[in-house]
């Protein structure tokens, strides 16, 4: 996925736009680019990798104009090289993109045939191209994209820029998000409403299958049958300094440090503590009549959702399914009647959750998201809305929403079975104290930062690690391993630690350090059981437990991380944190690029 940003003012907009990107970066770093036009003039600067060679090239070549569209680019159909950076220039036409034109082949076939060449190895030019045909051919601009745009398969958010129309900028989405913002004399055009934040507040969400006309007065929003609409605009809320590191060296740093107070502020929109009460913010949905849920998530969203599977079954005694997105359509899942359909996403924007979502929809299902952005296409497409509020959220690898969404779910588990007649008063209580007591014990689990940058070196020199949980902790092993691989590059493995002896155990030598999550309670003693059989064998473990645990099972251990005393139900909200935090300093120690990793973005709006 990428970010677009587009500007149409009265002052220069370069380094305007150039911090736009900046905001827009986690959605993609391959490359960027950025297009003005002045007097007539297009201009344009593109550089391959991050940002700052983008910045160095404005530096040495600065770009004048009142208008321009700017580009950072995750790549998808072409290698990350300048050429096939944007903004692409076709003629009048200049176009950034964030999606893919799924029928890009025949459309640039025909292209070709009729004479046209092709600069890039994108999807993205083919659009440039055939709006430009279209206004050879003598139309507007504006009627030019009319027509263009029925023509593209696939998702897409597109902003348009023309040479000899300095006073017009025209923006279009389908299947990936695009936000208008109004200024003083200025409009704006953004993947989302953090883009625009030092710009204006004031934004209005573009519908599936909206297109946008904007002038420096004003902004004409159409919809897909190319009438005129009005979309409610709306005040973001969201600031420049919102998206601040703060003191802290990385922004992935900052949100796990963060964790304790935007869990606890999740927590109070769910909570009744002095009442001891699970409390949604939408009382009114009816959850007696649910018969089954299905899970449907990617990434770590996922696994916070293979967390919530134990919770449901657990206290609400409701049968759950679960999905990663990309797979769920594809098994052709069996939806009945009176089904839950239930999203994870950070972003809310994931295209194969959002996909996913869509079948749910159709197959009759009704659809709860669990979001962190809540004005996301996911959150607006819910019958059950259950925000969290982590904040944004800019390191890729994915922390503080992470344990903003298990807060959420293990509320949701509560009120699922209460509604069920599953729980009793005390039950209930008791759940509401345990989850309220979460935040400080995570901030006990940060209290142990020192003694995991101090481990860090040892597992710097790994080639391999494995981690291993079982019940709920096993999604924290997954978990830990995939924060472990996507920013130190080490290859990392999770497994359900009683599975260790069908196979995986023949993996392990004194090279291989093994973490071991293992808090005090029903589960321990059989985790330490598997964790034993890897020592038995040479294995290197880390065990992270309580004092408890580790009295009873640290000998022999290379290290032992000591987590506050929990109660199992909050264990994966606090076990969360060391995880974290190992794979934190290991990239550190490694001096990989922690918050924008290799070949990742932090939202993919791309199948
Ligand atoms: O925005 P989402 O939660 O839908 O994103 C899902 C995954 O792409 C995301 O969790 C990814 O796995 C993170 N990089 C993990 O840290």
């Amino acid at each position: 996925m990428c970010g677009i940003i587009g500007i149409i003012g009265r002052e220069d907009v370069a380094d305007r736009l150039l911090a736009g990107l900046r905001r827009l970066e986690y959605r993609g770093y391959d490359s960027a680019g950025v297009a003005v036009v002045e007097n007539g003039v297009l201009a344009r600067r593109r550089a391959e990798g991050k940002l700052d060679n983008l910045a160095r090239k404005l530096a040495a070549e600065p770009l004048d104009g009142t208008v321009g569209i700017a580009h950072t680019r995750w790549a998808t159909h072409g290698a990350p090289t300048e050429d096939n950076a944007h903004p692409h220039v076709v003629g009048e036409v200049t176009l950034v993109h964030n999606g893919i034109i799924e029928n890009f082949k025949p459309l640039r076939d025909a292209l070709i045939a009729e004479g046209r060449t092709f600069a890039s190895q994108t999807d993205t030019e083919v659009v440039a191209h055939l709006v430009d045909r279209e206004l050879q051919r003598g139309l507007s601009p504006v009627d030019a994209v009319k027509k263009v745009l029925p023509q593209l398969h696939g998702a897409f958010a597109l902003a348009f820029l023309f040479r000899s129309h300095p006073d017009l900028l025209i923006g279009a989405r389908l299947g990936a998000p695009l936000v208008v913002g109004y200024g003083e004399g200025e409009t704006y055009l953004g993947s989302d409403a953090l883009a625009l934040a030092p710009l204006t507040q004031k934004i209005a969400y573009l519908d599936e299958g909206d297109w946008a006309v904007l002038t420096r007065d004003g902004v004409t929003i159409h919809d897909r049958d190319n009438q005129v609409v009005d979309r409610p605009t709306t005040i973001s809320g969201l600031t420049g300094a919102m998206i601040d590191k703060g003191n802290h060296r990385h922004f992935m740093q900052k949100e796990i440090f963060e964790q304790p107070v935007v869990v606890a502020q999740t927590l109070g929109s769910y909570l009744r503590p002095l009442a001891g009460e699970v409390s949604l913010p939408i009382p009114e949905f009816d959850f007696t009549q649910i018969r089954r849920v299905t899970i449907v998530a990617c990434g770590t969203s996922f696994y916070a959702g293979m967390v919530a599977k134990y919770w449901f079954e657990q206290f609400a005694r409701v049968p759950v399914d679960l999905d990663v997105a990309s797979e769920f359509r594809y098994r052709e899942p069996v939806l009945e009647d009176g089904g839950l359909a239930l999203f994870i996403s950070q972003s809310g924007e994931t295209a194969d959750t959002l996909a996913a979502l869509r079948h749910a929809r159709a197959a009759g299902q009704k659809i709860a998201v669990v979001v962190n952005v809540p004005t996301s296409s996911m959150a607006r497409e819910a019958d059950l809305l259950l925000p969290t509020h982590a904040g944004p959220e800019i390191g890729v690898a994915s922390t503080k929403a992470f344990t903003c969404q298990l807060a959420v779910l293990a509320a949701l588990a509560a009120n699922f079975a209460r509604a069920k007649g599953r729980l009793s008063r005390e039950e209930e209580q008791e759940i509401v104290r345990h989850l309220a007591e979460a935040p400080a014990a995570m901030n006990a689990a940060i209290a142990h930062d020192d003694e995991i940058e101090a481990l860090a070196p040892l597992i710097a020199k790994a080639r391999d690690v494995l981690y291993l949980g079982r019940g709920p902790d096993y999604p924290m092993a997954l978990e830990g391993a995939l924060k472990l691989k996507e920013i130190s590059y080490i290859h990392a493995e999770g497994y359900a630690a009683g599975e260790m002896k069908h196979g995986p155990i023949a993996l392990i030598d004194e090279h291989v350090p093994v973490i071991v999550i293992a808090p005090s309670g029903p589960l321990f003693d059989k985790t330490v059981s598997n964790m034993q059989e890897v020592q038995a064998r040479g294995g290197k473990v880390v065990l992270i437990s309580d004092a408890e645990g580790i009295a009873a099972a640290g000998e022999g251990t290379i290290a032992t991380i000591e987590m506050p005393r929990v109660h199992p139900l909050i264990a994966p909200l606090v076990y969360a944190v060391p995880v974290q935090l190992l794979a934190y300093h290991v990239a550190v120690a490694k001096g990989t690029d922690v918050d924008q990793p290799r070949n990742l973005a932090k939202s993919v709006t791309v199948e």
